[in-house]
């Protein structure tokens, strides 16, 4: 028989930037700067086949997103939610790449979050955003090895949140001030294969406790910052000495980033995620320019070649056809 299209939905995730100095695995913000689309379709068909295809990360030619189930984030979490669901149709998952991939701004979860979210819509199943965080988190073992919360939960929400694991999930999500301003600069280097997961393993499995007094007190300034809107109370938090003294090493040019970024106008300066990338938060765009050149130019100073970039906070994932299209006559 002729495989049709039954039904299609389509979802739209945005990047994000995970940690924010001291949150590691526990802060998150979703970024208008870039997005992923996925297309899922039901097949007229029921043998549990899911077929991935995906084109894009056009800003990026060194980087592949794999079409392997079990390597590309939103096929891991179509193959779960299929699985506790018990849905038998064949599906096409079609995924259009505009977070650059591998560079630390939430790539592998903007896939994962549409996903979810076609998902969700496609089979009317009305999932709760907490769960559907928890099913986007699945997409998250391709890269991670291990399933972290912080991207997904900005790429689902939007906005800036705060991740709970412990004894339950629970993720809470805070409107960002409205003049807060991101430079992101996206260093043009070859990222080996499994990145997020070769940089946790450099992360150490014990901290002294005055590390970690320091690292809840800044924390607290960066959550305190966002409830009141104080987009330089959340710059001073941003200082980590933990997470990124293990990693900066891994990001050539990293010093002179820093150093001009701040020099330029930026409040704080911190690593994206797992990284390369860097991003600086600014009270309004009036230095964000004059930053994104002083970014490119400690990038520079390191004869690496970067882009830059100037960002919002994203409201979140959505659905761009709210009615799903049926076909079935
Ligand atoms: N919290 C994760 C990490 C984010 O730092 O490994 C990865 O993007």
């Amino acid at each position: 028989m002729e495989k049709s299209d039954l039904s299609t939905c389509v979802a739209y995730a945005p990047s994000s930037t995970a940690n924010i100095g001291p949150g590691y695995d526990v802060f998150g913000l979703g970024l208008d700067v870039f997005e992923d689309k996925v297309t899922l379709s039901r097949m007229s068909t029921r043998s549990n086949r899911i077929t991935i295809r995906a084109t894009g990360d056009t800003n990026n030619s060194s980087n592949m997103v794999p079409s392997k189930l079990e390597s590309n984030s939103a096929g891991l979490v179509i193959k779960k939610m299929s699985n506790d669901f018990g849905i038998d149709y064949d599906l096409d998952v079609s995924i259009s790449k505009g977070v650059p991939v591998g560079f630390g701004m939430g790539s592998s979860a903007a896939s994962a979050a549409a996903a979810a979210i076609a998902f969700d819509r496609l089979f009317d199943l009305e999932i709760d955003k907490p769960k559907l965080v928890e099913y986007a988190a699945e997409g998250e073992i391709a890269s991670a090895g291990v399933k972290h919360y912080d991207n997904v939960s900005a790429s689902v929400l939007g906005g800036f949140v705060i991740v709970r694991t412990n004894p339950k999930l629970e993720v809470i999500r805070i409107e960002p001030p409205e003049d807060l301003v991101l430079v992101i600069a996206i260093p043009l280097i070859r990222v080996p294969e499994g990145k997020t997961e070769k940089a946790r393993n450099l992360l150490p499995h014990k901290v002294p406790l005055s590390d970690v007094v320091v690292t809840l007190s800044n924390a607290s300034m960066v959550v305190a910052g966002f409830i009141l809107k104080d987009v330089e109370m959340i710059a001073r938090g941003i200082h980590d000495i933990i997470v990124e003294p293990a990693r900066r090493d891994l990001i050539p040019g990293y010093i002179g980033v820093k150093k001009n970024a701040l020099e330029a106008g930026s409040l704080a300066v911190t690593i994206s995620g797992a990284g390369p990338s860097m991003i600086s938060f600014l009270k309004t765009a009036k230095y964000a320019k004059h930053v994104a050149n002083a970014m490119a130019m400690g990038f520079n100073e390191a004869n690496v070649k970067s882009r830059t970039y100037i960002s919002r906070p994203s409201p979140g994932a959505r659905i761009t056809n709210p009615k799903v299209s049926k076909n079935e006559k």
